[in-house]
């Protein structure tokens, strides 16, 4: 048994969580540079906690310019067991509409401007990410999402792009039609991957702000109907963080899906 510390990896709309016991940001130093921000850790209903805002307060870091490494190694650093990614995303999808939260379950990786490892030069490993998020850690946020009155959908293909431009009307298309996409977003790639190499377990809980540029009923995204959408949202997300403590409680046994031993038959490099 190990305790729990549950991190939120805030994206647009969300920057701290209610009702946190003893809370403090602290500054994390990594081999990998800086984080977005300081990290806020305290307790909720008994479970360790951390909140890391994505883009940094005052929202500076473009999604190209995150330090996704930096992120996941401070929370590896500081305990954490579990991180819960919260995001703003578009929907390909009719029936997923803006307001409604999508747990995402697997991805499409378009992005290409950003450091996507731990491991190179030196140590050599590779991890499976066919199964990307923690299915335990992603019931618990759909669970946190219906008690919260939320209308969330099980499950969604999320493609992630690199922006910071939204996508052109053919690229829309191509997704939603041909490559099967469900939601649309600039932030979860490679932060899931970075996840699963740190053995942490990852869940994501997308947001729905726009139907990007593909529908017919719909105007093109632009950031203005974002931020509407998200103001409403933001109520919804910090109601589902709230609830997850109890939900996942303040001990934890091993992964049950084995995302806190991604490495142990991953490693290629001979020991020293
Ligand atoms: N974030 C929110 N809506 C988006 C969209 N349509 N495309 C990419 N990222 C988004």
């Amino acid at each position: 048994m190990t305790d729990t510390m549950i991190a939120v990896i805030g994206g647009s709309g969300i920057y701290d969580i209610d009702g946190l016991a003893d809370a403090t940001w602290q500054t994390v130093e990594t081999p990998w540079g800086d984080p977005s921000d300081q990290i806020l850790t305290g307790m909720l209903d008994g479970v360790k906690m951390a909140f890391l805002p994505r883009h940094g307060r005052g929202h500076v870091h473009s999604p190209s310019t995150v330090p996704y490494r930096a992120n996941i190694d401070a929370l590896k650093r500081i305990g954490v067991t579990d991180v819960v990614s919260v995001s703003a995303c578009g929907s390909f999808r009719d029936e997923m509409a803006p307001g409604d939260f999508v747990i995402v379950d697997q991805f499409i990786d378009r992005t290409f401007a950003r450091e996507k490892s731990f491991f190179g030069t030196g140590c050599v490993a590779h991890v499976s990410v066919a199964h990307p998020t923690c299915p335990r850690l992603s019931t618990a946020c759909h669970t946190a999402a219906q008690d919260a009155g939320i209308k969330v959908h099980m499950g969604g293909t999320y493609l992630a792009m690199e922006g910071p431009q939204f996508s052109t009307l053919a690229e829309s298309k191509m997704y939603r039609e041909s490559w099967g996409a469900d939601v649309i977003g600039m932030t979860n790639m490679p932060e899931a991957k970075l996840a699963r190499e740190a053995e942490l377990c990852y869940a994501s809980v997308a947001m729905i702000t726009d139907y990007d540029s593909w529908h017919p009923d719909h105007g093109e995204v632009d950031v203005t109907e974002i931020i509407k959408t998200l103001m409403g949202n933001s109520d919804k997300g910090r109601d589902l963080v709230k609830r997850l403590p109890a939900l996942l409680g303040a001990n934890r046994e091993d992964c049950p899906h084995g995302c806190d031993k991604a490495l142990e038959f991953a490693i290629m490099t001979a020991p020293e």
